[in-house]
């Protein structure tokens, strides 16, 4: 696979490190020759991701505002385009939380607004249609209903300011100094200079040009997407990864859930796919496959020229939200508002909500068994990082030791996924060594001693780590965009059936579960029916699904999703549903995408995969138009390195989209600092390692140190 980008490059970019240059030249006489990128020797592999990212973050990152912004703020939640409106509140919140009256006549919400981010306040209140109010801080308890606040604004009489004994909440997103110090709910504050973005409901951006990123309503079931997932997703046999773990497949969607979530699909204008005669759905969905759209942009601008946004329903940014949540509700919910500590129940697991089943913590939809094990695991784990600092400082408030644990906690999180995660996932020499490169700015001896070989030296400078560096936003401002969703519809890494082992003898202890019965409400009762040692170590020991054709878990291929979160049961293929999500959101096509990452696109089903019943396959599948490939379909189908979980595609799209993570948040590079983190947290999260954190939060389980013993990386399979 030639590289298209690199035809286009010049020999040498201008300023750029002579020694990376040379590699550079390199690299597209190899291309050039007809090499496959990761067949080339290692140093070069390695040099030849690092420049692609650099490409793609500087030519791949489309914000999906329209520009220049409308003057007038609407009443929507969006950050950006919305007017800051919080809510109607009980009056009495501004005595006891000491907001102060500012004398503005005649009043509206504009101008109080204004005041009050002038004067330094993150909120203003309106009362009684005539005061206007600046605070510090409100509580979502005191929250009322809507119709209290309709007193008309004596400055503007189409908009309301509060009531006699209620007022008109808004944001103004100014950033106190107590903001900037830690993470907010809302992941508002962390770029300082543009205070809204990454924050709950900023607009997912995109990794394509704009105008490549429209729907097209006639191509939404063209080829036929439930055809497809029948043909050529479902799964046959169970085909795993020899070397990858169940704690590999549990994490990777513990990641998702703290970064992106499009909420709950609406039932207006519902897409309805006829369904074929022979189809086994079609009875039980009454001829038709009947699914909701994505829930729409609440502030959507009538300006054709931008495609369909939606808004991102957690925060965007690395922050925990799934453990902490990215609303105050929520965040209330899973405080216990003593020590800085998570809730935890009486026998040491999360609470569990009464009506759903499902243990209560930051972000709890598509539950399971793996999910459950995670959240509870970072639960303890802040909650022993809280016994530390209290330690240290025993005159720290709840507050001070919740912000600080939840970036000590959030930070090595973030590592753990950087470097073991990605490193078992992408299990291959040349990725292992760019790594240590990105996380801490140097090269092993290994590679320095092949680039002294080379006579090539490299300029510290290039390999600059994001800690302790300023953000690099690359001018566009932070989000996770639609494209980056996609290539994480990882849905084939689960397997249909789980069948818990002993940790003692490592054979079956005879509870077997399908994804039905480990799933949603019932996930806890396999806490319940076994031992906490069995349930850990069948997580280490059994295999993930290969990401590959064919491998779909037939069990979510008819899946009931439960009422409470779908407001309403739901039976759907989540197969079809992935396929369709994409067409529906304007996400390229497999061929399209790659084109517009200026990478090579496959003329023929057999360049696009290495199989040739695969090739013949796709080709009846998609009539012969290689050109309507799907992303899913394309991804799951090519040609990848020895060792990579996942295929080419995707694997551009995280070089940049991961380090994109990486360098624009601020406590992960510029206040990555003791002054935020404390001396002993920085040196809790960077001992800390996926192995240790299971091992300190589970000490009850005798066996665990034994049976990861031979284990680097806790995401490989242990022994058994
Ligand atoms: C038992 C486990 C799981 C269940 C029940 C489940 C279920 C679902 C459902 C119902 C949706 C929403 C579909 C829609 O758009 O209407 C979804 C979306 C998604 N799932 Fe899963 N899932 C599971 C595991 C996973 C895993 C392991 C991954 C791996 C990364 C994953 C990644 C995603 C992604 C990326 C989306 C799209 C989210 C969005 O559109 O914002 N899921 N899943």
């Amino acid at each position: 696979m030639r590289e298209g980008l690199f035809y286009r490059w010049p020999l040498t970019v201008a300023n750029m490190d002579p020694g990376l240059a040379y590699l550079l030249h390199l690299i597209r006489i190899y291309l050039l020759r007809g090499h496959v990128w990761w067949h080339m020797p290692l140093v070069l592999t390695m040099a030849y991701t690092l420049f692609v990212r650099e490409r793609l973050l500087d030519n791949a990152l489309f914000d999906s505002y329209p520009s220049p912004l409308p003057r007038i703020k609407r009443r929507c939640n969006d950050p950006v385009l919305g007017d800051g409106y919080i809510g109607c509140f009980e009056a009495s919140m501004l005595t006891d939380y000491g907001f102060d009256e500012q004398f503005l006549a005649p009043v509206t919400p504009k101008d109080c607004i204004a005041r009050c981010k002038t004067n330094m306040f993150p909120y203003a209140a309106l009362q009684k249609g005539k005061s206007c109010y600046c605070g510090m801080w409100y509580e979502s308890e005191k929250k009322v209903k809507e119709c209290k606040c309709r007193k008309k604004c004596k400055g503007n009489k189409k908009k309301r300011c509060g009531g006699a004994h209620h007022a008109s909440l808004y944001n103004t997103y100014f950033c106190t100094e107590i903001m900037k110090a830690a993470r907010t709910i809302d992941g508002t504050c962390n770029d300082l200079n543009n205070t809204a973005a990454g924050s709950r409901f900023y607009r997912f951006g995109r990794n394509v040009p704009l105008k490549y990123a429209h729907s097209n309503p006639g191509n939404l079931f063209k080829p036929d997407p439930r055809i497809l997932a029948r043909k050529l997703l479902k799964r046959k046999n169970f085909l795993e990864v020899p070397w990858l773990n169940l704690f590999a497949v549990a994490w990777v969607q513990f990641m998702v859930h703290d970064w992106f979530d499009h909420g709950t699909p609406v039932k207006e204008n519902r897409i309805k796919l006829p369904l074929q005669k022979d189809d086994p759905l079609r009875k039980k969905m009454g001829g038709y496959m009947k699914v909701d759209r994505t829930k729409p942009d609440t502030c959507r601008t009538k300006d054709d020229s931008l495609p369909p946004a939606y808004q991102n329903d957690v925060t965007h940014w690395w922050d925990g939200s799934q453990l902490y949540g990215s609303d105050k509700e929520t965040h209330a919910l899973v405080r216990s508002f003593a020590h800085g500590k998570l809730k935890v129940g009486d026998d040491g697991l999360l609470p569990v909500d009464s009506k759903s089943n499902i243990d209560i913590t930051g972000f709890s939809k598509n539950w399971w068994i793996g999910l459950s094990i995670l959240h509870n695991l970072f639960t303890r784990e802040h909650n022993l990082i809280c016994d530390m600092l209290a330690k240290k400082h025993p005159d720290w408030t709840d507050e001070q030791l919740f912000q600080t644990a939840r970036l000590i906690n959030t930070a090595q999180i973030v590592q753990i996924h950087t470097l073991e995660w990605t490193g078992a996932i992408l299990n291959t020499e040349f990725l292992h060594e760019s790594q240590i490169g990105q996380w801490f700015g140097t090269l092993s001896p290994k590679v320095m001693k092949i680039l002294k070989d080379m006579n090539v030296t490299i300029g510290s400078s290039s390999l600059p780590s994001h800690r302790g560096n300023p953000p690099d936003y690359r001018g566009v401002p932070f989000s996770l965009t639609e494209e980056f969703v996609s290539v994480y519809r990882m849905h084939s890494l689960l397997p249909d059936t789980i069948a818990v082992r002993q940790m003692d003898s490592g054979q079956p202890n005879g509870n077997k579960y399908n994804l039905p019965e480990y799933s949603f409400g019932k996930a806890r009762r396999v806490f319940d029916d076994n031992e906490l040692d069995d349930v850990l170590f069948t997580f280490g020991v059994e295999k993930s699904g290969q990401l590959v054709l064919h491998n779909f878990p037939t069990s979510l291929m008819e899946l009931r999703i439960p009422r409470h979160q779908a407001g309403g049961r739901r039976l759907v293929d989540l197969a079809t549903i992935d396929i369709l999500r994409d067409r529906e959101r304007g996400v390229p096509r497999y061929n399209q995408f790659r084109r517009l990452l200026n990478l090579t696109t496959p003329d023929t089903f057999e360049k696009l995969t290495n199989d040739t019943v695969t090739a013949a396959e796709l080709r009846e599948a998609y009539n012969g138009n290689i050109e309507d490939v799907d992303l899913l379909i394309g991804s799951l189908a090519e040609a990848r390195p020895p060792g990579f979980g996942f295929g080419d595609t995707p694997f551009h799209l995280f070089l940049c989209m991961a380090n994109r993570r990486l360098r624009t948040d601020r406590f992960l590079t510029i206040d990555y600092k003791e002054e935020y983190y404390t001396k002993e947290g920085l040196e809790w999260v960077e001992n800390s390692t996926m192995k240790k954190v299971l091992l300190r939060n589970f000490p009850e389980v005798d066996g665990l140190n034994s049976a990861m013993q031979n284990v680097t990386n806790a995401f490989y399979v242990w022994n058994k």
